[in-house]
């Protein structure tokens, strides 16, 4: 088979120089984009009186048939043909003959390639929006359940103070939120034409790029041909917006890895989100959310490999941009695949309430309680702060927990305890008060809940 840019050279590379140097293994990922920016581009060289009715009416009907073959995993790509774009031209050769080869008029792979991304980001990102919005709907759902589920919260990874475990989840809901903010917030950047800007310097045909966009439902056009075909910054953007909601999955996960465990209890994940061990009898391991934990680290890694890819390219296109591709696959493959399990895994999640509400009475977490209670005495905050020390290290001494003092011995600490100081001390209590807004307090996790809900697309 010869190449198609051929006609300047002598003698062909060796087939495995070919092999290092194609990118049709992977960018095949393409093929419908590919045809679906052909298809605009003959259509917009035919409105333009640039071909003929009759060459560009073929040349689409050879891409419908193209594209029906692509469709049904019909058509067979070859090394020797490079990449999407040659292969495609080339077949499209074989299928209605010399015609096929008008198809390249006033165009450059250069700008097909960029348009293809651009078109594969954009559904992409789109499938990525409501993934994130049914994880988000999963987790509404657990916390419907959880308002007055109280959990120990926790700084340090010491306990802290009694929360809501609505309350936690939702805390995640805010951060997916955020992500999904992103992702469309990008779509600006992503949703726009570099079709038309050649191979860096426009082309002598009288082409009308806003009319190919208009076909792709781009929302507009790149303004500068150099910057059209070397931009990637959009598929930077969406690297970096896959890294970010990683991130917090990876910190969402390694919470759940930790309530799984022997030493927390608080949830049980369902065996279907689980794995056993091949020696030891009785493990259930958390493994989908330690591979989601684990794969965070390529996402992040095909972000920084693009961002050096890119850094001291100069203008404008340079084979180094090939690179891009497998990144941006691989990335969109990892977050779809981590939101789809991520959800199956929280809507199946058992919570083990009583364990949960133990552990917020076996604790200290309620000594801020105590100092509150002393500061709306009009005990300076501080003061309050030592006094209630001295009553926790009593306690430790003392092998007991706050609620087993008797009065005479909080009177001991201040006379501002009273009776009422055993309702402020029980968790449930210390919850329900924590009223102020975005707090614990459960009017407040309810209200957070139905905002919640109306963000739900
Ligand atoms: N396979 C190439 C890529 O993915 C397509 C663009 C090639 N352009 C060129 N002038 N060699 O970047």
């Amino acid at each position: 088979m010869s190449k198609l840019w051929g006609g300047r050279f002598t003698k062909s590379a060796e087939e495995w120089v070919d092999e290092f140097g194609a990118s049709i293994s992977f960018d095949k990922e393409l093929v419908l984009e590919d045809i679906q920016g052909s298809l605009a581009h003959v259509m917009m060289l035919k409105k333009c009186k640039i071909l003929t009715v009759e060459d560009a009416d073929l040349i689409i009907s050879g891409l419908q048939i193209l594209r029906e073959k692509a469709k049904l995993d019909e058509l067979t790509f070859s090394v020797e043909m490079e990449d999407i774009h040659l292969n495609l031209e080339s077949m499209l050769i074989s299928e209605i003959g010399p015609v096929g080869g008008k198809l390249h008029t006033g165009r450059s792979r250069n700008d097909q390639v960029a348009t293809d991304i651009h078109l594969y980001l954009r559904t992409q990102t789109e499938e990525v929006v409501k993934l994130i919005n049914g994880l988000q709907a999963a987790i509404i759902e657990q916390a419907e359940q959880h308002v007055e589920t109280l959990v120990p919260g926790y700084t340090h990874l010491q306990r802290a103070q009694p929360i809501s475990f609505a309350h936690h989840l939702m805390a995640y809901f805010w951060m997916l939120e955020r992500d999904k903010q992103r992702f469309n917030e990008c779509q600006k950047r992503i949703n726009v034409s570099p079709l038309g800007a050649g191979a860096l310097a426009g082309t002598t045909f009288p082409i009308d790029r806003s009319y190919s966009a208009e076909l792709l439902g781009f929302a507009g056009i790149y303004e500068n041909s150099l910057d059209a075909v070397s931009d990637r910054d959009f598929a930077l953007e969406f690297l970096s917006n896959s890294s970010t909601m990683m991130m917090h999955l990876s910190r969402f996960s390694e919470e759940i890895i930790l309530w799984s465990s022997q030493e927390f209890q608080f949830v049980e994940l369902d065996d279907a989100f689980s794995t056993g061990s091949s020696i030891m009898p009785q493990k259930k391991n958390p493994d989908m959310a330690e591979l989601i934990r684990g794969k965070t680290g390529r996402v992040y890694g095909n972000l920084t490999g693009m961002l050096t890819v890119l850094k001291g390219l100069p203008l404008a296109y340079n084979k180094d941009m090939q690179e891009d591709k497998e990144g941006i696959f691989d990335t969109v493959k990892t977050i779809i695949g981590s939101l789809k399990i991520f959800e199956g895994m929280i809507s199946t999640m058992k919570v083990k309430t009583e364990v949960m509400e133990k552990a917020t009475k076996n604790d200290f977490s309620n000594a801020t309680e105590l100092a509150d209670y002393l500061a709306a005495k009009g005990m300076p905050f501080r003061e309050a702060h030592e006094v209630v020390g001295k009553l926790v290290l009593f306690c430790v001494q003392n092998g007991c927990y706050l609620a087993d003092l008797n009065l005479n011995q909080f009177k001991e600490a201040s006379e501002l305890f009273e009776e009422d100081i055993y309702k402020a001390l029980n968790p449930y209590e210390a919850v329900k008060r924590r009223n102020s807004q975005g707090g614990t307090g459960f009017e407040q996790v309810k209200l957070a809940i139905e905002k919640g809900k109306s963000l739900l697309v």
